[in-house]
């Protein structure tokens, strides 16, 4: 409404415009007088128009304050910094750990072949071993069960494509390179209680030469255990047990003599030395090669070394309970 009140008297054909066109028709004594006098209305109009639309800013100034309201007397919500999740930080430390004593740290996909979950693991279509894993499956587009492809559910696979990775490069020596790695990622059962979630994570773990032994396999565990504890207040045994792609096979329990968790066992991890039959499913001979692997559980290291009884907490997303590690 202003803007048009403004081009009603200012505008090009405004009533104030037309007057100072219209003085080149007066006589030159009238004009002067006319010339002042309309000048005066121009300025008046002019501030006027300037008072009212600086009224107009301040009066909606006034209106949005009133609305918005701010209590600048409530407190402040402070800076809140992000931090690793407890497992991020479990798998840090297992990879420095690793790092330092010469292993390598290899991947692979979360959406597995059935061949590298388990065919080339000496776990073939009709082997009971199948059950110990119940696996996700995927479904097609046609919404059928798609038979070749699952969600891995452990990450002994990534020890298949390694192998056949390292098999390939090397081909052309005599003797292979030593294979020394260990393989993080996330895993898939339909599993869910304190000590089992349906997501949950692992570590493989693979040291492959001409003269590795079980005994390295010892070793290579109590030492990694001792130092991501910080603790010789640490129980470590070797629980005979079987795994179609390890022979012999073990699971190692962990116990703390003392602290919250005291005195109780707990598995974190299947190991053994590779089976002869996975060694020839990458093409590596078995008469000249021999190595171990374990597949360890982060997320129950995490647990023990926090003690935390329940490890589905760590993935419910609670900052409350997340909070407590940053
Ligand atoms: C395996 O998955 C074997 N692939 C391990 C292995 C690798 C053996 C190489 C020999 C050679 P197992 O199902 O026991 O084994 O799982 C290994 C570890 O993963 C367990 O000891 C436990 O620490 C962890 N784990 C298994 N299931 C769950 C789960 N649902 N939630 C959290 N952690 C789990
Ligand atoms: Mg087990």
């Amino acid at each position: 409404t202003l803007e048009q009140i403004k081009a009603r008297y200012l505008g090009k054909s405004g009533q104030i415009t037309e007057l100072l066109k219209g003085m080149a028709k007066l006589a030159p004594e009238e004009r002067k007088q006319a010339g002042a006098a309309i000048n005066r209305t121009k300025e008046a109009v002019e501030s006027a128009l300037t008072a009212r639309r600086e009224a107009i800013k301040r009066l909606a100034l006034e209106a949005r304050l009133a609305e918005e309201s701010l209590d600048v007397t409530l407190p402040g919500r402070g800076e809140t910094r992000g931090g690793l999740h407890p497992v991020t930080r479990t798998l840090e430390r297992i990879e420095a750990l690793f790092r330092s004593i010469g292993f390598e740290v290899a991947d692979g996909p979360e959406i597995e072949a059935d061949f590298q979950n388990f065919t080339a693991l000496n776990t073939p279509e009709d082997h009971p071993a199948r059950s110990m894993h119940d696996t996700f499956y995927l479904l097609d587009e046609n919404g059928k069960v798609a038979e070749d492809i699952l969600l891995r559910t452990h990450t002994s696979p990534i020890q298949v494509r390694y192998m056949q990775a390292h098999v390939a490069k090397y081909a052309h020596l005599e003797t292979m390179p030593e294979i020394r790695i260990i393989a993080p990622g996330r895993v898939y059962r339909v599993d869910s209680d304190a000590t089992h979630s349906p997501m949950f994570h692992q570590v493989e773990g693979l040291w492959i030469g001409e003269n590795v032994s079980f005994a390295d396999l010892k070793g290579v565990v109590a030492d990694f255990l001792r130092r991501f504890f910080e603790s010789d207040d640490l129980q470590v045994r070797f629980r005979p047990s079987f795994f179609p792609f390890t022979e012999p096979s073990a699971e190692i329990d962990v116990a703390f003599m003392s602290g919250a968790l005291k005195g109780r066992w707990l598995e974190i991890a299947g190991c053994g030395m590779v089976h002869p039959n996975v060694l020839r499913h990458v093409g590596i001979d078995p008469e000249k090669y021999i190595g171990f692997a374990f597949g360890m559980g982060p997320d129950r290291l995490t647990m023990l070394r926090y003690g935390v009884n329940d490890l589905r907490l760590f993935f419910d997303g609670d900052l409350r309970f997340l909070r407590q590690f940053v």
